[in-house]
C-alpha cells in the first residue's frame, strides 16, 4: 500500500494581515505547512504534495525538496485545489491519499495513522475526520445515515436544521486515489461561495455506491485552524506545551514550563536541568547532566554532557563535555569550547576553537583563531582579527599565559608555553616558552607627587585671591 499526502496551502489567509503566505507563518519555529507535512511523513506517508498559490515561491523555498508542489494560481476552493494536484498525484503512484489543510499546525502523526488505519480496515473509498463541537458555527456539517456520512454541507449552504448538527468536518480526509481522480472532475461550483468544494466528493462517492466513513476525534486541537496572529500564538502555546512535556517525561527537569521555549527538533539528554527563561532553538543538541539558564538562548548549537550555560547567548556554537560559559557569554558561529574549558562574563567567541581546560574568564573577544589546551587568557584580551578589509587568524599554543588586557594583532602566532605580559600590544609572533612584553616601560619618580601637589595648590590659591 502506497500512501501520499496533499497539503492545501494556496489560500491567502487575509486575516493574518501579512505579506507571507499563511502556511509559512511559523509555530515554534517551523512553518505551519511544514508541521502538517512532518506529521504526514512521521505517519509513513511518501513525499507529500503541497498545493501553493499566494506566496507560493516563498513557501516552496522554505519547505524545500522534501515535497512535491502543485500550483493553484487562482483560489476557487478546496476541491479546485485538489484538482490542481491531480498530475502530481497520478505521478506519485500512490493508492491512498491523505488530504489536510496547511494551516492546522497541531495535527499529529497519530491522527493520520488512526484515519488511514480506519480507512483500510473499513474498506471505505473515503474517510473523513470529524469532531463534535459545542459551537459548530462556520464549519461544514456531517450529514449521516445508517451507513455513514452521506454528504458534508458547508455552514453557508446549510438549512437551519442542518445547522443544528454538532459533528463537523475537520477537513482531514483519506481517499482511494482512483476514486478521487474519478470524482474531482465532476465537482461543481454551484453553491453559496461559487467554489469547488472538496467536501462535495463525499456525496459524489456515496451516490456511486462507494462507502464513506466518518471517524470522530475527541481532541478538537487536531482541527484547530490558524486564521489570525492570535490563533497563531495560541497554537504555538499548545505545541510548546507538547514539546516540553515530551522532554520532561524523558527525564529533563524543566523548572518553569511557562517561561521555557523549546523548538521541536531540539534533543536533550537525561538529568539536564533547564532554568526559567531558557530558549532552545533550531538544531540544538544538549547532552546529559547539563545545567542551562536562567535567561539563556541557544540556537543551532551542540552542547556535550555535564556542561553549564549560565545567562548566555549561543548561536552555532559547540561546547564539549564539562565546559561552562557565562554569565553573559556570547558564543557565535564556529565557537568551539574544549572539554572543561571555562568562558566567563562578557566574553565573545566567534569562529575560534578552544582546546581543553582553557580559561577565558572575563571581558574578552576571541575571533577567528585557535587556543591550545591549558591556556589561560587574561581579562580584557582582544584578538584583533579585522583590519578593515580582511579577517586574520590568531593562533595561541598550549599552556600559554596571556596577561590581562593584551591585544593580539592578527595574523599572529603565540608559541606553546609562552607568556604575554599584561597590557601588551602583540604584533610579532612569539616563540615557544618566550616572554613577550609589548608595552611602554614603567618609570617611577620618587617623591614627584609631593612637588606636584604643592604647585597645584599654589595655583588654586592664586586664582581665588
Ligand atoms: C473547510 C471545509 C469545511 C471544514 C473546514 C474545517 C471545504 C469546502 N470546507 O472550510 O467543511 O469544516 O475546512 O476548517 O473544504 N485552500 C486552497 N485553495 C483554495 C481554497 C482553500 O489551497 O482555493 C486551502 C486554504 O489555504 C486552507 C485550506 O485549503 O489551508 C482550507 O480552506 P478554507 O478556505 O479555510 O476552508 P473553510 O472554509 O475553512
Ligand atoms: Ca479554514
Amino acid at each position: 500500500m502506497r500512501i501520499t499526502g496533499i497539503i492545501l496551502a494556496a489560500g491567502k489567509g487575509t486575516r493574518m494581515k501579512s505579506e507571507l503566505p499563511k502556511g509559512l507563518h511559523r509555530v515554534c519555529g517551523i512553518p505551519m505547512a511544514a508541521l502538517v507535512g512532518r506529521a504526514m511523513m512521521d505517519a509513513g506517508l511518501e513525499r507529500p504534495i503541497v498545493v501553493v498559490g499566494h506566496g507560493g515561491d516563498l513557501l516552496i523555498e522554505a519547505l524545500g525538496p522534501a515535497y512535491d508542489y502543485a500550483w493553484q494560481h487562482e483560489q476557487h476552493g478546496t476541491g479546485h485545489a485538489a484538482m490542481m494536484a491531480t498530475d502530481a498525484l497520478r505521478a506519485s503512484g500512490a493508492n491512498l491519499v491523505v488530504i489536510a489543510p496547511g494551516d492546522t499546525p497541531l495535527l499529529s502523526a497519530a491522527v493520520f495513522e488512526a484515519l488511514v488505519g480506519h480507512h483500510i480496515d473499513s474498506g471505505a473509498k473515503a474517510t473523513v475526520a470529524t469532531a463534535v463541537l459545542a459551537d459548530a458555527t462556520g464549519y461544514g456539517r456531517i450529514v449521516r445515515d445508517d451507513h455513514g456520512p452521506t454528504r458534508i454541507v458547508e455552514h453557508k449552504d446549510a438549512t437551519p436544521t442542518e445547522r443544528e448538527i454538532k459533528e463537523v468536518n475537520a477537513a482531514i480526509y483519506v481517499f482511494d486515489v482512483p476514486t478521487l481522480l474519478e470524482i474531482l472532475p465532476t465537482l461543481s461550483n454551484e453553491n453559496e461561495q461559487h467554489e469547488y468544494y472538496l467536501t462535495d466528493a463525499i456525496a459524489a462517492i456515496r451516490a456511486r455506491g462507494g462507502k464513506v466513513e466518518g471517524l470522530a476525534f475527541d481532541d478538537p486541537d487536531i482541527m484547530r485552524g490558524v486564521n489570525d496572529r492570535w490563533q497563531l500564538a495560541e497554537a504555538a502555546k499548545v505545541l510548546r506545551q507538547r514539546v516540553l512535556k515530551k522532554h520532561a517525561l524523558n527525564g529533563v527537569t524543566i523548572v518553569d514550563p511557562d517561561t521555557t521555549y523549546i523548538e521541536p527538533d531540539v534533543v536533550i539528554g537525561t538529568d539536564s536541568t533547564l532554568e526559567p527563561g531558557t530558549i532552545l532553538e533550531g538544531n540544538t543538541t544538549i547532552g546529559s547532566r547539563c545545567h542551562i539558564g536562567p535567561n539563556t538562548k541557544i540556537l543551532d548549537s551542540t552542547i556535550g554532557d555535564g556542561c553549564v550555560v549560565l545567562m548566555s547567548h549561543l548561536n552555532g556554537a559547540t561546547m564539549l563535555s564539562s565546559s561552562r560559559c557565562g554569565p553573559y557569554a556570547n558564543l557565535r558561529p564556529g565557537a568551539v569550547l574544549g572539554e572543561q574549558t571555562k568562558i566567563g562574563n562578557f566574553v565573545e567567541v566567534k569562529n575560534a576553537q578552544l582546546g581543553a581546560r582553557v580559561a577565558v574568564s572575563h571581558l574578552s573577544y576571541l575571533g577567528d583563531g585557535e587556543v591550545g589546551d591549558d591556556t589561560n587568557i587574561g581579562a580584557g584580551t582582544i584578538f584583533c582579527n579585522y583590519d578593515g578589509f580582511l579577517k586574520h587568524r590568531t593562533v595561541v599554543g598550549e599552556g600559554v599565559f596571556v596577561g590581562s588586557n593584551s591585544t593580539l594583532v592578527a595574523p599572529i602566532n603565540i608559541g606553546d608555553g609562552s607568556m604575554i605580559a599584561a597590557g601588551s600590544v602583540v604584533t610579532k609572533d612569539v616563540p615557544a616558552d618566550a616572554l613577550a612584553m609589548g608595552r611602554a616601560r614603567q618609570e617611577v619618580k620618587d617623591g614627584w607627587v609631593v612637588e606636584w601637589r604643592r604647585r597645584q595648590q599654589a595655583e588654586k590659591d592664586r586664582r581665588k585671591s
